[in-house]
């Protein structure tokens, strides 16, 4: 499974770059407002994460147009500020054939505010090139979003698409996710991708009994350097 980093903040993005386990970058207006992000700025935003991350990285851009007109046109607005723009559009009845119409300029686009397998099943004929089915969500009003999840890359794997299958797609980006047992469960389900905000990524790489491992080896060290 991919590591995608679900942020707007540059140093995030920077340092998990460094990492090496960094596979693409989603934002989304909410991550953006928390940096403080301007609206005007917002295209150089998105330039700049792409110059940092580099062409071969997928960057969405979240649209902010309502109508299939303004989608497509802002689309193919973001899409050509950068080679690794992906437009990241929510599902509903006019980002349908706005999908439609950007696939078939080749642009790429993640349908996000997947929560249905209908939903994600819809997208995929459309002609997204990512699918975003939301966990986090569900688990705060009560639901199982992991089980939700299930469901949906369950669905939408046992199909092809005619889209985006020379570069593996249409991929399942597993969103919302918030915690190291979300990328857990999505990795055994088969989910391509995770989305996971900075936080939770530096959840994943620490684990109780490792920090403890550490704290006793370096016990060990100061004993060894002792009797040198
Ligand atoms: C990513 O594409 C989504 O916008 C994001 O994962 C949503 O996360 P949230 O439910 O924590 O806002």
């Amino acid at each position: 499974m991919k590591f995608f980093i679900d942020t707007a903040n540059l140093d995030e993005i920077k340092q998990a770059s460094e990492w090496g386990i960094l596979s693409g970058v989603t934002t989304n207006p909410s991550l953006y407002a928390k940096i403080g992000g301007k609206l005007a700025d917002f295209e150089d935003h998105m330039v700049k994460i792409c110059h940092i991350v580099g062409e071969d990285v997928p960057v969405s851009a979240e649209s902010t147009a309502t109508t299939t007109e303004e989608m497509v046109a802002e689309g193919e607005r973001l899409a050509a500020l950068a080679p690794n723009i992906v437009v990241k559009l929510p599902v509903c009845e006019a980002s349908l054939p706005a999908t439609h119409a950007l696939a078939q300029k080749g642009i790429r686009v993640n349908m996000t505010l997947v929560f249905s397998a209908p939903q994600a099943l819809l997208a995929a004929r459309a002609g997204a090139r990512y699918i975003s089915p939301f966990v986090g969500r569900f688990d705060d009003i009560g639901d199982d979003g992991l089980t939700q999840l299930e469901t949906v890359v369950n669905a939408v794997k046992n199909f092809d698409y005619g889209y985006w299958e020379q570069e593996g797609g249409p991929e399942i980006i597993t969103a919302s996710v918030r915690t190291p047992n979300h990328v857990t469960q999505a990795a055994l389900m088969g989910a391509d991708i995770a989305t996971v905000p900075f936080a939770a990524l530096k959840k994943c790489v620490h684990h109780p009994l490792t920090d403890r491992g550490l704290e006793l080896f370096e016990a060990d060290w100061e004993k060894v350097k002792a009797q040198a």
